[in-house]
């Protein structure tokens, strides 16, 4: 059993999350759950990262302290994720005391070694990104993250040596093809991040307070960015005073998964840390696309957000989970509105699979009380057919293992596809009319199981409720990933799995 450690980013505490960042967490959980149905020992870790001035700010306005306002937020936050069903082992909190702890322990190793030191600050800050900038680096004089106002700041502040460690992550980087994904966001890491050289990081702040302290400097708090990625070993037994065993087993990470603007943070800082404590670097880091509204940034400012609550209660949590999985390309940003989710409902969930499902039992009680067996009579659209649910296997397992998760929609949507032009090929209504045609009847029925009853399994991972639905509708449990020639069919009736949306 392969052990597959996956972290999603923690979301920032500062608002409640949109359907943008709903993405992520869904997006990881196929991954995920498809690895788990593979039989990989998987360990699926998110959660909320909770420190910082914004965040001390927005409670401020709002009348609380910063821990109610974080444990609103971040209780909010994971009820989306169940809502979602998504299938986390740990949901991890920045404000949780062990990581604390352990994040001051981390900062104190780091200054103990020489890689953190002490010295001023002068700079550009963007509050909102929490990100400090030189003046090359701003579009327009404004943040190049999000073009607000940047502020000129000066303050005493503790540095960790990004600079020593620049040259061995080129190297790294360049000897790891696979440790920045796709392709195109390690380009842009080392073109505009590596190429022109690292300079020191600032990693503690002294303008506010809603921060882990600095134990042995205490008007500094920690950089969040520094306790944030640490989340990834804190939760699972790092101790710079002896790691746990779960540590050992779990670390490195195989795969975090994390949005395009924050792959800098995962590639550059990240990889900095690990090495000035001796640990070995993530597998992979995947700078997932954005989901876009109108084809633009959602922003509850310019109105136009949508939230997964919303969505879920007019739609339905599995399809707005085939909405956002298999509308966001690999590296391509991806659009979403409600006119494009009721298009799609309709198009493949209603009209394909459903249509598909519902048939295919329908003419199983019709013709044959519900019980299915197979007469193997094969022309060679059945064994066309047949091949299909025997490739789709390791279609999917090789979209997935490049993280190419709308591929792999598509891939179970092609089969299903095929499976609607069979039974029009095959014409069922016309072999029944004729007694001496009942075996061949029977095995056409038979194949449209086995290939609705393998997509089923497959769809586990993207739509976990259906799935279930499918595969009790068919009343059958085995869950292998080929066409098997001597299942025995008992079906259930089916109930439509989605329903058309006429607007
Ligand atoms: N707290 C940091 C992450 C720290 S990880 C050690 C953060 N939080 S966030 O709440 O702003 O974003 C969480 C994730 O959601 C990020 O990976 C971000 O890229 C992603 N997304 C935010 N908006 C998004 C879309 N519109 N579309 C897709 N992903 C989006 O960054």
């Amino acid at each position: 059993m392969e052990k597959f450690y996956i972290s999603s980013a923690i979301a920032y505490t500062s608002a409640k999350p949109h359907i943008g960042n709903t993405y992520e967490i869904v997006l990881a959980d196929s991954i995920a759950r498809f690895r788990r149905l593979i039989g990989d020992d998987v360990y699926f870790q998110t959660g909320t990262d909770e420190h910082g001035i914004k965040i001390e700010e927005k409670a401020e306005a709002a009348g609380i302290s910063p821990k109610e306002y974080v444990d609103n937020i971040s209780g909010e936050i994971r009820k989306i994720w169940d809502l979602m069903n998504v299938s986390y082992d740990k949901f991890v909190r920045t404000t949780d005391k062990h990581h604390e702890e352990i994040v001051q322990k981390i900062f104190k190793k780091m200054y103990d070694k020489g890689d953190i030191y002490k010295g001023e600050y002068k700079g550009l800050y963007c509050t909102p990104c929490e990100s400090f900038w030189t003046p090359s680096e701003l579009v327009d004089g404004k943040c190049p993250d999000c073009g607000r106002e940047v502020k000129e700041v000066s303050e005493e502040a503790y540095f960790f040596r990004l600079s020593k460690y620049q040259d061995r992550l080129i190297k790294y980087i360049d000897e790891h093809p696979d440790f920045i994904q796709p392709e195109s966001r390690k380009n842009e890491m080392v073109n505009n991040f590596l190429k022109p050289g690292l300079k020191d990081l600032c990693v503690s702040r002294t303008s506010f307070d809603w921060g882990i302290p600095v134990t042995f400097d205490s008007k500094h708090v920690v950089y969040v960015w520094l306790d944030a990625l640490t989340n990834y070993i804190t939760n699972i037994g790092y101790d710079p005073d002896g790691s746990s065993d779960e540590f050992k087993k779990l670390w490195p990470c195989d795969l975090h998964l994390v949005g395009k603007d924050i792959v800098r943070f995962h590639s550059i800082y990240w990889p900095c840390f690990l090495w000035s404590l001796d640990l070995p670097l993530p597998k992979k880091i995947f700078g997932h696309p954005w989901l876009l509204m109108n084809n633009g940034k959602m922003s509850k400012s310019k109105g136009n957000v949508l939230y997964a609550d919303d969505l879920t209660q007019k739609y339905g949590v599995d399809a707005i989970r085939y909405y956002l999985l298999h509308e966001i390309p690999y590296e391509s940003d991806g659009n979403i509105s409600e006119d494009l989710i009721v298009e799609r409902i309709n198009s493949d969930l209603a009209n394909i699979l459903g249509n598909l499902v519902q048939r295919t039992i329908s003419m199983g009680f019709k013709y044959f009380d519900g019980h299915i067996e197979n007469k193997n009579v094969l022309d060679d659209d059945s064994k066309n057919l047949i091949n299909s649910i025997n490739g789709l296997f390791d279609k999917v397992k090789s979209d997935m293992d490049t993280i190419h998760i709308s591929d792999s929609l598509t891939d179970i949507f092609d089969l299903l596809r095929l499976s609607n032009k069979y039974i029009d090929l095959e014409t069922p209504w016309v072999l029944a009319k004729d007694d001496k045609n009942k075996d061949k009847l029977e095995t056409v029925l038979y194949n449209l199981l086995e290939s609705i009853r393998v997509s089923g399994v497959l769809l586990e991972p993207f739509m976990p409720d259906t799935s279930k639905k499918i595969l009790d509708e068919l009343n059958i449990s085995d869950k292998s990933f080929k066409f098997n020639d001597s299942n025995s069919y008992s079906l259930n009736e089916a109930k439509p799995l989605f329903m058309r949306i006429n607007n």
